[in-house]
């Protein structure tokens, strides 16, 4: 007889302090050349405009790595084998589903900073699959020495998921540290499941980065519409325009705003001048072939169990054990 009792979802709220992001800022625009943290770009809007990049033709990073899940799913919930999915900044958890799908018995544990962004995921997710064991943590995993011990994380094997490339907009060693993090976090015995964008025909990485419809540049102008909102600057969003390049050296596409003319503005109140087409970085997108990412992931370490590839090699999702 099969059982129609719904298995729980809790919430916890760990309550992440708030980041200091006049400090961040302040940090961001004093480097040579000025650069802000990536996570700046994501205000309400900065989300619903990333989502709509998700859809767009040129940007193929979401609609190959869904498909990658979809088809491969077994296989990767074989090669998990038994124990508790932990989903890295769950975000709205949209790729989490084949997997739950094609484990036997699985729980799952979303991590995110957004508690509002936590608990609808949870929500939703636990609608699609009500007898799955599910627990929404809203912390800073970046920060944690350790997950509560909760029975869904004491009780079984812990298995990372990090999917959208999103190890991408850390720059490498930042990207070390939180495998590292990552590894401590999900403790011995520990696998991680990770998607990677790799390089591609650099025509190719630049559309995706400065799609036709323009919703690239919008996503990276409301950036300056946050700062003058969040912190009281004085940006003329007109006076500036978007760049997207590959940078081979750095196998990373660079993302910035161009400054039109030489300018002064105001910023947590101090004034910070821009040369007539300096720019200002807003986020960099790293690209790794299989084998630089492994030997990024081998220092924090990790090592490669298995990978799964689309047929074109646009991107991997890799399944992570711990080294010895
Ligand atoms: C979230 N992350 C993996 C995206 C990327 O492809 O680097 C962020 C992005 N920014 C602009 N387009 C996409």
């Amino acid at each position: 007889m099969t059982s129609t009792l719904h298995a729980p979802l809790e919430l916890i709220d760990l309550h992440p302090a708030a980041t200091d992001m006049r400090q961040l800022v302040i940090e961001g625009m004093s480097q040579s050349p000025k650069q802000l943290p990536a996570w700046f770009l994501y205000d309400a809007e900065g989300s619903r405009l990333f989502d709509q990049i998700c859809e767009q033709p040129e940007y193929t990073l979401t609609s190959t790595e869904t498909a990658l899940l979809q088809s491969q799913a077994p296989a990767m919930a074989a090669a998990l084998g038994a124990g508790t999915l932990v989903e890295f900044g769950a975000g709205s958890a949209r790729k989490v589903s084949p997997l739950l799908e094609a484990m036997s018995n699985p729980a799952y544990v979303a991590l995110d900073i957004s508690s509002e962004h936590l608990q609808a995921a949870c929500q939703r997710l636990h609608q699609r699959h009500p007898q799955v064991p599910m627990l929404g943590i809203c912390c800073d995993y970046s920060q944690m020495q350790q997950l509560p011990l909760h029975p869904l994380l004491a009780q079984q094997r812990r298995l990372g998921f990090f999917p959208g490339s999103s190890l991408g907009n850390f720059e490498p060693q930042e990207a070390r540290a939180l495998l590292g993090q990552f590894r401590r976090l999900l403790g011995p015995g520990g696998k991680l499941l990770i998607g990677i964008d790799q390089p591609k025909a650099v025509e190719r990485l630049e559309a995706a980065y400065n799609d036709a419809a323009g919703i690239s540049a919008a996503f990276a102008l409301n950036l300056l519409t946050r700062l003058n909102r969040d912190l009281g600057a004085n940006f003329q969003v007109d006076q500036f325009r978007y760049r997207a390049r590959w940078l081979p050296a750095a196998s990373h596409i660079e993302m910035a705003l161009v400054s039109n003319q030489a300018q002064v503005v105001q910023l947590c109140d101090r004034d910070w001048s821009f040369d007539g087409g300096e720019a200002l970085i807003t986020e960099t997108s790293h690209k790794y072939s299989p084998e630089s990412f492994l030997a990024l992931a081998s220092e924090a370490g990790w090592r490669s169990e298995e990978r799964w590839s689309d047929g074109a090699g646009d991107l991997s999702l890799h399944l992570l054990k711990q080294a010895d």
